[in-house]
This record gives C-alpha cells, sequence and structure tokens, in this order.
C-alpha cells in the first residue's frame, strides 16, 4: 500500500468502489442468512467479516485516499461493514436460539418412561409365608430351629421309629445319595429336626421348623420333588391332645381367618401314637360346602374340609430314641406343607408357579404378606 496520493482518483480503486462494496456487502449478507448453523455462521464471519476479508480489505485501502474520497469511501464500507456485523449478530441470536430449542426437544427426558429395566422384584412368597408362620409360633414363645437337607438315614428314619424294615418307609419315596453305606439321604421330612432338637436340648423344647424336604415325586401341578414343610414340636410335662389342637387352631385362625379352625381324623405315623390328619375348615365356602350360587365348593369339593397335614403325639419310644425321659415327658408334634399352605392362602391353581422364579409372580404376592 502506497502513502497518499493527491493524484489518486478513488473511483479508480476498484476495492473501495460502490460497486465493489455492495457486491461484497450482499455476499456476505446472504451467507449470513444462509448459514444452517453456529458453525457455518463461524466460517461465515471469518470470510466476510475476518481479516482477510473483502470489506476488511477495502478498509484497509482507505487509508491511502485523498481527505475527500476517503471520507466518501470510509462511509460507504463503515455502512456496509456495519450491516454486515448487524447481521452476524442477528443471525447468531437467531441461531443460538434454534440450537438450544433443538436441544430441547432432542435432549427431552420423558418421565413417563419405565425407570428400571431390571426389574428388582421382591421377597419371594415362600420366604415371607415361612418367616409368617414363624412368627405366629415366636408369638406364642416358641422357638425357630433348624437342621441339614442332607440328612443322616438314622435322624430321618429311625430315629423316629421308622426302622430299615418298617413299611412306612415306602410311604416316603426316597432320594438316597451314594455311597448307599454311608447312609445319607435328602431329608423327606422336617420331623428329623424334632430328633435333632430333643438330641442336643433339654425339655421343656417348643420349637417350630419350616424348610425344604425332598421326595421322588413327579414335577406337576400338585408334586414337586421338592417342596416345604413346617414341622411343630411340643415336648413337656402333661402335654396332651388337647394341647395340639388348641395350637393347630390358633395356627389356622392366625393364617387364614377368624373361625377357620381343625378337625383331626385318625391316622397312622411311626413316630406319633395316637395320629391324626390335620383338616381346616374350607376357606373359600367357610364350611358349608357350596358356593355363594348354591354350587357344590370348588376348593374343598363340597367336603367343607381341606386336608392340612398330620400330627399326633409324639411316639414314646422316640422319646427315648433321642434322649428326653417318657415317664416324665410328652409331647405332640405335627407337619404340614407350606407350599399347599400358600396355594390355600393365595388362591394358587398350580404348584409349579411358585419355583419357577418369574419375577411377576414374585412381585405380586412376594411382598404381601
Ligand atoms: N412328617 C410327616 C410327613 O411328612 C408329617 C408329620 C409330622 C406327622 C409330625 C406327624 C407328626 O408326612
Amino acid at each position: 500500500m502506497s502513502g497518499p496520493n493527491t493524484d489518486y482518483d478513488p473511483v479508480e480503486v476498484a476495492a473501495v468502489s460502490p460497486a465493489e462494496v455492495e457486491a461484497a456487502r450482499d455476499a456476505a449478507l446472504a451467507a449470513i442468512a444462509a448459514a444452517a448453523d453456529l458453525e457455518q455462521l463461524k466460517a461465515v464471519r471469518s470470510e466476510h467479516a475476518g481479516d482477510r476479508s473483502p470489506l476488511a480489505l477495502a478498509n484497509r485501502e482507505i487509508g491511502a485516499l485523498p481527505p475527500q474520497a476517503r471520507k466518501e469511501a470510509g462511509q460507504r464500507v463503515g455502512q456496509a461493514r456495519g450491516a454486515v456485523n448487524k447481521a452476524l449478530a442477528a443471525r447468531q441470536v437467531e441461531l443460538e436460539a434454534e440450537n438450544e430449542a433443538r436441544i430441547l426437544v432432542e435432549e427431552a427426558v420423558d418421565v413417563t418412561l419405565p425407570t428400571d429395566r431390571d426389574p428388582v422384584g421382591a421377597r419371594h412368597p415362600l420366604t415371607t409365608g415361612s418367616e409368617l408362620i414363624a412368627d405366629i409360633f415366636v408369638a406364642m414363645g416358641w422357638e425357630v430351629a433348624e437342621g441339614p437337607v442332607i440328612e443322616a438315614e438314622w435322624l430321618n428314619f429311625d430315629a423316629l421309629n421308622l426302622g430299615p424294615d418298617h413299611p412306612a418307609r415306602t410311604m416316603q419315596d426316597t432320594f438316597w445319595t451314594e455311597p448307599a453305606d454311608n447312609h445319607v439321604v435328602l431329608r423327606t421330612h422336617t420331623s428329623p429336626v424334632q430328633a435333632r432338637t430333643m438330641l442336643t436340648r433339654t425339655p421343656p423344647i417348643y420349637v417350630v421348623c419350616p424348610g425344604r424336604v425332598f421326595r421322588t415325586d413327579e414335577y406337576d401341578a400338585t408334586h414337586s420333588p421338592m417342596f416345604h414343610q413346617v414341622e411343630g414340636l411340643a415336648i413337656d410335662e402333661g402335654i396332651s391332645m388337647a394341647h395340639l389342637k388348641g395350637t393347630l387352631d390358633h395356627f389356622a385362625t392366625q393364617m387364614f381367618g377368624e373361625g377357620i379352625t381343625t378337625r383331626f381324623r385318625p391316622s397312622y405315623f411311626p413316630f406319633t401314637e395316637p395320629s391324626a390328619e390335620v383338616d381346616l375348615v374350607c376357606f373359600v365356602c367357610r364350611g358349608s360346602q357350596v358356593n355363594d350360587e348354591g354350587e357344590t365348593c370348588r376348593t374343598c369339593r363340597g367336603e367343607g374340609w381341606i386336608e392340612w397335614g398330620g400330627c399326633g403325639i409324639v411316639n414314646p419310644r422316640v422319646l427315648q430314641a433321642c434322649g428326653v425321659d417318657s415317664s416324665r415327658y410328652s409331647g405332640f408334634a405335627f407337619g404340614m406343607g407350606i407350599d399347599r399352605t400358600l396355594m390355600f392362602r393365595h388362591g394358587l391353581e398350580d404348584l409349579r408357579t411358585l419355583f419357577e422364579g418369574d419375577v411377576r409372580f414374585t412381585t405380586a404376592f412376594g411382598s404381601e404378606l
């Protein structure tokens, strides 16, 4: 660039000619209007308003013009640059607003979507049900006892007056473990916990034992090779069948509601004498044998009663085998299926729903108790 030159004709200086300045301004304004996002606007700014833009170069030419021409050109270029800067600022505001609006839409949070795709589930009804049963007895001052599911044959059978040749051994289809001469089984009932308790404690004894048991049953809607029982054992002086009946009536009422009591039917178990089957008043028809429409009750099939479990006065031979003085103490025992009890309580038709681990089942029944 040269110094001031009085002979210089500004109209001849292409960069600052009205047509050039106008063209540069219009090109800039068109580019600004066309910029679709902030990124593009940034490029437009450096191209049309940056140091090397036509209008910046024109601005630099002005200094070399004679005073009169300089004024005119200065106004022209200044106005053009002003218009471009104003348009840039306006477009910037517009695009920023658009950008924000787009982010709001794109990043919008749908608060109605499920928050957790891995449902947490609930405690299993067998767990909560077993606890409920235990609580009913703990409230009467009983204790909860436990035993192993892999059990000595002697405790599962012999101690309970079921010697090797006792025909009643076949009442419980047993899973034996190998080698057979270890005499170890998967316990077929919770009754070995009776034996374990009597062997390790001195009377009075009041224990309840919920737990898993195993039998070689088919797996269907009412059977399973693994199921749950709850055992009760009371050993004290002067225990009679009346105590047993009162305890089971209380248990039934706590589980199923007022008016649901029990009846005994004579039965046989080697470990109790006398023995009984316990039935519950049908909690659907409440013993009336018919439903509201007068049809035969489907739950008890018109019996008015539902089978619940087995019970009896502990056979003195069992007391003796387990080191309890049978001349001083007597006792009662009972055992029933927890799964069956829960099926009644929740109106379940298929036992298998209790074992299949479907979280929808657990959430529906698990936390209720
Ligand atoms: N153990 C018996 C069974 O599983 C039930 C029972 C327990 C019967 C205690 C009497 C006394 O069939």
